[in-house]
């Protein structure tokens, strides 16, 4: 079984895909992880040191070569991995993709959590006042790609242990 979870940055995709792979039996794997892994260097030092670009392009390949070459497993992708290059067919054609589909309420409230500011750099610069309509515009530019995932789960007001339950009823 292949599954990926997608969404917006602070949606809950790797915390529910922990819980998620409990559930099902299945190794849990975190995109950001496995390129950190790659690159020896935090996914800021990333961004900082060599840009998005360079990221994307990573991020890319170190998607491709796990879905080559893994058979078992439920993967936690970033924001904007589905929105880039051939991401999106490549999930879609060879995995289950569900998207966890949250409110700009729900992920306003979940990214101003002061620990998560630094660890995610395309929030990191953005001042608290303008974080809703940051969180809006590019929430609008991105849905059009999450929408295209096997499966929608709605996850606002939901626990995390209740959205891991009703993905894992509708796997099988
Ligand atoms: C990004 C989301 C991050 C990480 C990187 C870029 C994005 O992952 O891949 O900072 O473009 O939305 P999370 O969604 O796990 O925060």
């Amino acid at each position: 079984m292949k599954i990926v979870l997608l969404g917006y940055m602070a949606s809950g995709k790797s915390s529910i895909g922990k819980k998620l792979a409990k559930k099902l039996n299945l190794p849990f794997k975190d995109l950001d992880e496995l390129i950190s892994e790659k690159e020896e260097s935090s996914i800021p030092e990333i961004f900082k040191n060599k840009g998005e670009i360079y990221f994307r392009k990573i991020e890319s390949e170190v998607l491709q070569k796990f879905l080559e070459n893994e058979h078992n497993f439920v993967l936690a992708v970033g924001g904007g991995t589905p929105c880039y290059g051939n991401n999106l067919d490549y999930i879609n054609k060879n995995t289950t993709s569900v998207y966890l589909k949250a409110s700009i309420k729900t992920i306003y409230k979940n990214l101003s959590k002061v620990k998560n500011k630094d660890k995610r750099p395309l929030v990191s610069k953005v001042k608290s006042e303008d974080l809703q309509e940051f969180i809006a515009k590019h929430l609008f530019e991105r849905r059009p790609f999450y929408e295209k995932a096997h499966l929608t789960i709605d996850i606002d007001h939901k626990t995390q242990k209740e959205i891991a339950q009703e993905i894992s009823l509708n796997m099988r």
